[in-house]
């Protein structure tokens, strides 16, 4: 008889009950088996190959006030600021320079800087035409999203963060909803955009059940790239005082998606490099293809806090320390644009 990780490799689906007991083994070997079976699809499916994403935080200056996020709204000890048009120009130079052919802008929810991002996009599609350009700054008007598009953006990342309506209102205040959320979702992919969405680990209140719902949503619609880390507290936020989420069920939750969206791009994310030591490396063991290198200049990276415990190094140095930590474990990092593509 075959097991659980054979089975949901094997036929890319498994009741809830084997979900469950996947997330929640403590059978090392069975864990063992998922990572195994979830890094083999990888390398079946993209090889050693792991895609470099260049980050630029551009701004954090957020109308929300998500009750985890260090750089909500009432969060009144940050410092608040906007990258300049030629400071984001300079980054996405220096991205370029470094080899790294996808450029992700990400910043606090906030239309109005949304709308002067259109036309830097535009700007950085005539300038750097190999490069992919991502977008991640939430729920913005459908008219928006249209222009980003037009104007040159590929791909938009958009965590839907639980896909349980009543956890949602557990994590965010009253004026956001999951549906307007997956109405975005759906209003990108229409416009043609490679979309993520994900959600965090170990929020408090998440339970196994909840992870699972998010699991069949993600199975249903199907992201191009799917983006998870572990919750990490933030001692400015409503939730400073609980505990982090777990490493382990996020490494779990890397190889499960892997399996039954194995054409995904899944980024090993920061968070879980934050959180446990090797964790960048332990994303990639266990299935995922995606680095995003941060390229924000370190003045304004330090008030980029979504959570407590972020690394401050120097975006070139960083990015050195990436790729031969990647090559001592027999991964590279190419030039190409790393784009989803169905096999
Ligand atoms: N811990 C982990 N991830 C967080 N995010 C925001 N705050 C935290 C936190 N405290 C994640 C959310 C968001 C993404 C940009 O960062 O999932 O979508």
């Amino acid at each position: 008889m075959s097991s659980l990780a054979e089975r949901l490799s094997l036929s890319k689906d498994l009741p809830d009950e084997g979900l469950r007991e996947l997330l929640e083994t403590k059978d090392e070997a069975l864990a063992e088996e998922l990572r195994t079976l979830a890094r083999a699809k990888t390398d079946e499916i993209f090889g050693k190959e792991v895609f470099l994403r260049g980050l630029i935080e551009f701004t954090n200056a957020c109308r929300n006030d998500c009750y985890y996020c260090g750089i909500r709204k009432s969060n009144h000890n940050v410092a608040r600021y906007t990258l300049t048009r030629d400071t984001i120009i300079k980054c996405c130079g220096d991205i370029y320079e470094a080899g790294v052919r996808t450029i992700v802008f990400q910043g606090g929810e906030n239309p109005m800087m949304a709308a002067l991002l259109t036309s830097i996009v535009a700007d950085v599609r005539a300038t750097w035409p190999d490069c992919a350009i991502t977008v991640s700054m939430g729920e913005l008007p459908i008219d928006t999203y249209r222009r980003l598009r037009r104007n040159g953006a590929d791909r938009y990342l958009l965590r839907h963060e639980t896909a349980d309506p009543e956890h949602y209102a557990r994590l965010h205040p009253e004026n956001m909803n999951l549906q307007s959320r997956l109405n975005c979702l759906k209003a990108l992919r229409k416009l043609g955009f490679q979309v993520g969405m994900g959600m965090m680990v170990g929020t408090p209140g998440q339970a196994t059940e909840h992870l699972i719902k998010d699991i069949r949503l993600m199975q249903e619609f199907k992201p191009e790239m799917i983006g998870m880390g572990p919750f990490i507290p933030h001692k400015d936020t409503p939730f400073g005082d609980f505990p982090a989420g777990s490493a382990e069920t996020t490494l779990r939750l890397y190889s499960i998606l892997r399996l039954m969206l194995p054409d995904a791009l899944i980024p090993s994310t920061t968070a879980i490099a934050t959180l446990m030591p090797g964790g960048r490396i332990a994303g990639i063991e266990s299935g995922c293809n995606v680095i995003m290198p941060n390229f924000t200049p370190s003045v304004q990276r330090r008030a980029y806090n979504l959570y407590e415990g972020k690394p401050l190094v120097e975006p070139a140095d960083a990015l050195n320390a990436i790729k031969q930590e990647l090559a001592a474990h027999g991964y590279f990092t190419g030039k190409s644009r790393g784009d989803y593509c169905k096999h």
